[in-house]
């Protein structure tokens, strides 16, 4: 087989075989093929597109470049969940708990966040002693016995994918749905997902700015799903502004606890329940939508969900007592400053990005890869799009451990928001749903 031969073939608009795929993939892994014919069929993709079993046979190949995660001694389905990433999105958190109380079981890999604020794994490090270096006899024991764990990504998985985003984010071949739907589904494969739930952001915070975009992509990530074993159904969601109210690590966790309360934020609320309900219903725990969703309001209601986040939280050596008291036992930082209207009218748009870089310029997330990061900080919105407010009223409060950050963030808000004279509906949450 020749390398030149597969770029033409792309080129050219053709089907690439499952050997030559496996040529392309394991050669380029091992060093074999260069970055510069890696790229130019990088290029003829973005150009050409892929067939849904070439998308399937490219992601199969990454999941087999490196370790896979073997969850086959935890009893049941394994159903992950899987952001592609939004601001304050808090529903991890939740979904561990709730889904777990519910009887399917949550085994989860996570990372540590870059840009906007932190990933899972540092916001649960907002409980004192909390660890997520477990050994994998740990992990799979304590989900056994629990329910649930979040352990951090050790091992190699999926080097191929590692290799083929850093060549093509210098080769402008990011922007291809093919391309970007076998890397995400890789990482879940690898990391041992029998069933994977989605949830595609859409709007201006969000990686696909554009609906039918993000409709596109979750297509292409359900079609990979249904051809190599792993039912995979998408939530298409809202991204235009933040989830719930708090962006920011500890702020994150009170909201979570609020939501496993039953006090949460509606729209965190509903993404969790519908969320959810998707990963118990392909987890077995429930035979329809229907029952799942009660299932997890009644968890939610009768206090087993909270219940499970306190047992796992100390299962991984965190201060449980921060479930019950979160005021007491969270870190907290020294300044609260609030942002106020700067006029009367509509609050038609937060924008999310921005505000997450709000919450990262106060220390809530990392501009670089190691960068140490601030639990206690980020902000607090107190108004979303289509509420109407007055002159004076707090739009958000900012907390803060540097009084100098915090006014340069207000100015900040306040550029990332726009207050409207006539009135304007918000945005709708769940948009579609691709199964
Ligand atoms: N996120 C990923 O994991 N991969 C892509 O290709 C794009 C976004
Ligand atoms: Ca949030």
């Amino acid at each position: 087989m020749q390398m030149v031969e597969i770029i033409q073939k792309k080129r050219d608009g053709k089907e690439l075989s499952t050997e030559e795929l496996q040529y392309l993939v394991q050669g380029y892994a091992k060093g074999k093929i260069p970055d510069y014919q890696v790229s130019a069929w990088a290029m003829a993709v973005f150009f050409r597109g892929m067939s849904p079993q070439e998308t399937a046979d490219l992601t199969m190949e990454m999941v087999r470049s490196g370790e896979e995660v073997d969850l086959s001694s935890i009893r049941g389905i394994k159903v992950d969940k899987h952001s592609t990433g939004g601001v304050g999105d808090t529903t991890t958190l939740v979904l561990g708990p709730l889904v777990a109380a519910a009887g399917v079981p949550v085994a989860k890999l996570s990372g540590r966040g870059l840009g906007h604020t932190g990933g899972t794994i540092d916001k649960l490090e907002s409980f004192a002693g909390f660890s997520t270096s477990l050994t994998t006899g740990e992990f799979v024991s304590q989900v056994n016995d629990l329910g649930v764990a979040v352990m951090g990504q050790t091992g190699d998985l999926t080097p191929a994918d590692k290799q083929l985003y850093g060549l093509r984010d210098v080769t402008a071949t990011v922007d291809s749905i093919p391309l970007i739907a076998s890397s995400i589904m890789s990482k879940k494969i690898a990391a041992g997902a029998d069933a994977i739930v989605l949830d595609v952001k859409t709007g201006k915070g969000a990686f696909m700015k554009e609906e039918e975009k993000a409709v596109e992509l979750a297509q292409a990530m359900v079609a990979i799903g249904s051809r190599v074993g792993r039912q995979t159904v998408a939530v298409i969601s809202d991204m235009e502004q933040p989830l719930g109210l708090a962006v920011g690590n500890a702020l994150e966790v009170k909201e979570a606890i609020d939501t496993l309360k039953g006090q949460g934020p509606k729209d965190l609320t509903e993404l969790c329940l519908t969320l959810g309900t998707h990963m118990v219903v392909l987890g077995g725990g429930a035979d329809s939508p229907e029952e799942a969703r009660r299932l997890l309001e009644e968890k939610i209601s009768d206090g087993t969900a909270l219940a499970k986040f306190r047992s796992f939280i100390e299962a991984q050596g965190g201060d449980g007592r921060a479930v019950e008291n979160p005021d007491a036992y969270l870190p907290k930082a020294e300044h609260i400053v609030e942002v106020q209207a700067d006029r009367s009218g509509t609050l038609a748009t937060l924008e999310a990005g921005e505000i997450g870089l709000c919450a990262m310029q106060l220390g809530a997330g990392r501009e670089t890869k190691d960068a140490p990061i601030d639990h206690a900080v980020g902000l607090v919105l107190r108004k979303k799009a289509g509420d109407h407010v007055k002159t004076g009223d707090v739009l958000a409060v900012l907390h803060a451990n540097d009084p100098t950050k915090a006014q340069r963030v207000k100015e900040r808000f306040l550029q990332a928001i726009t207050i409207t004279e006539t009135p304007v509906e918000p945005p709708r949450l769940i948009r579609a749903f691709v199964t």
